[in-house]
């Protein structure tokens, strides 16, 4: 059975999509089988694989129609590991309100990747920017989740929101745990950074990766050019922060 983990953080812009793709990437060089889903409207996830036009079906189908399995390209698959995607585009919005009448609207996500999962090593899930109904189903159909931050004083506070939602989870999936938070675009140069990721690690110790992804121009150009850095000219540094990142990981689920 797949290791599934859902990266979540309901402020916006703070590195969820792009941990996600990276770490993604990273499993799948060193020979893992990755399944990654995009549960986003903004479908980021989709465009960060060159993949927002021409995708016929995405997981909203499925989300909303048990009977439809789960719609999985593959991306950029090398010699060993598989990385494979579940896309998502703007309908997922709508989808999402639909959900609202649906019975057990939350459990969805999960019901239909037990029929999947069993060809995987890993699952990584992308949620919005909301604790909304999408992000419940990641959490519940995940056994952990990576928490991306910035080092920001106002990120703190929605740390704490987050926690408080985990929690609440945990009477739907008793088994979710959080496998770490992750500074995900720290720029060390402000000052505010360095006292915002001295305080962070102080508050949360080990849960907090050794790891830190620093603000980066290429992580940002492999994005927009709808590849990982692995495949991006001169992606090599961030390539080597992604792959300790996956090292991180895999101690952590052992
Ligand atoms: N380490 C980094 N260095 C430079 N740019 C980064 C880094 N991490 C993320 N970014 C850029 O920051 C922006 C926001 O990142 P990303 O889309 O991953 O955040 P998100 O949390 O998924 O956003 P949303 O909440 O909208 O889904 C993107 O343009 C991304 O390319
Ligand atoms: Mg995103």
């Amino acid at each position: 059975m797949a290791i599934i983990i859902a990266v979540a953080n309901q402020k916006g812009g703070v590195g969820k999509t792009t941990t996600t793709a990276n770490l993604g990437a990273s499993l799948a060089v060193k020979g893992h089988r990755v399944l990654l889903v995009d549960m986003d409207p903004q479908g980021n996830l989709t465009s960060a694989f060159g993949l927002d036009k021409g995708v016929r079906q995405t997981v909203a189908d499925a989300l909303l129609d048990r009977r439809v399995p789960l719609p999985i390209v593959s991306v950029e698959n090398g010699s060993e590991g598989r990385l494979d995607l579940v896309p998502a585009a703007t309908e997922l919005a709508v989808a999402e309100a639909q959900l609202m009448n649906k019975l057990g609207r939350e459990l969805r996500l999960r019901d239909q990747l037990s029929g999947v999962e069993g060809q995987y090593a890993f699952v990584l899930i992308d949620t919005p920017p909301s604790l909304g109904t999408l992000t419940i189903n990641s959490l519940v159909a995940a056994h952990y989740v990576v928490v991306p931050t910035e080092a920001r004083f106002f990120s703190l506070q929605g740390l704490q929101m987050l926690e408080d939602t985990i929690q609440e989870t945990l009477f739907l999936n008793p088994r979710l745990k959080v496998l770490g938070i992750l500074l995900s675009k720290l720029d060390r140069r402000l000052k505010e950074e360095r006292l915002v990721s001295d305080h962070l690690r102080e508050r949360w110790g080990d849960a907090v990766f050794e790891t830190e992804i620093g603000t980066n121009s290429k992580i940002l150009e492999a994005g927009s050019s709808g590849v990982s850095v692995f495949r991006y000219a001169g992606g090599d540094k961030a390539a080597d922060l992604y792959l300790s990142l996956a090292d991180e990981v895999l101690r952590r689920v052992q």
